[in-house]
């Protein structure tokens, strides 16, 4: 799954095999899930607990579904924290005890369209949120999931990372750009 890392690269490689070479014992992940047919979350979750990791889950589940996690929760350790990550206080009782945060909580380009002012407090201050929470608590590794929407309408031919310049032509991809500035800083 591509990702962008706090140093801003994008890894093509898991996640989960990176944080894996880092960290030697169980620990707990803390993760936003998504759930719609295109979602990446809740695969994630499935991922880290046949991994053998212990997940807690930070949804506020507007457009997410529990059901996706019952398949994960019957193999293994998910606990779910429903709250928004507009809540400092939700996040916290997500993270505690967290030594790695995967953060995917988003709200979709599509509804970027009609509710722009929704869409940046959600993608861009709530990743701040999260991020803070995260620095307070000292968590030992961050990853921020992007998207290629931050480099907006760039023409045909591939987007190379180190070259590509971003110019997100949605609220949504100026607000992940934000949230990937927000990583860095
Ligand atoms: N799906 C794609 O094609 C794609 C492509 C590139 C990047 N991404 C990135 O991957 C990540 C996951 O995307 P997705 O398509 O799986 O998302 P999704 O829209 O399927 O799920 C988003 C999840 O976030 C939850 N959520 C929304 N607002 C919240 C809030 N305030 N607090 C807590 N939870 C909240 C929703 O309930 C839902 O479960 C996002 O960061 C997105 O930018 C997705």
């Amino acid at each position: 799954m591509p990702v962008r890392s706090p140093a801003g690269l994008l890894h093509a490689v898991s996640p989960v095999d990176d944080v894996n070479v880092r960290l030697e014992r169980l620990g707990t992940c803390y993760v936003a899930v998504a759930t719609i047919d295109i979602a990446i979350g809740s695969h994630l979750v499935d991922r880290l607990v046949a991994e053998g990791w212990a997940v807690t889950v930070l949804d506020d589940f507007s457009t997410g579904a529990r059901a996706n996690l019952a398949d994960a929760q019957s193999r293994g350790e998910v606990r779910i924290v429903e709250g928004s990550i507009l809540d400092p206080q939700a996040i916290e009782a997500a993270m505690a005890g967290s030594e790695v945060v995967f953060h995917l909580a988003v709200r979709c380009v599509r509804r970027s369209l009609g509710e722009p002012l929704h869409n940046h407090e959600v993608n861009a201050t709530g990743t701040l949120n999260v991020l803070e929470v995260a620095r307070r608590r000292q968590v030992g590794r961050f990853i921020y999931c992007s998207s290629s929407e931050v480099y907006g309408n760039c023409g045909p031919g591939p987007l190379v990372e180190t070259a590509t310049v971003c110019e997100p032509a949605t609220v949504y991809g100026a607000a992940k750009l934000a949230g990937e500035h927000y990583a860095k800083a």
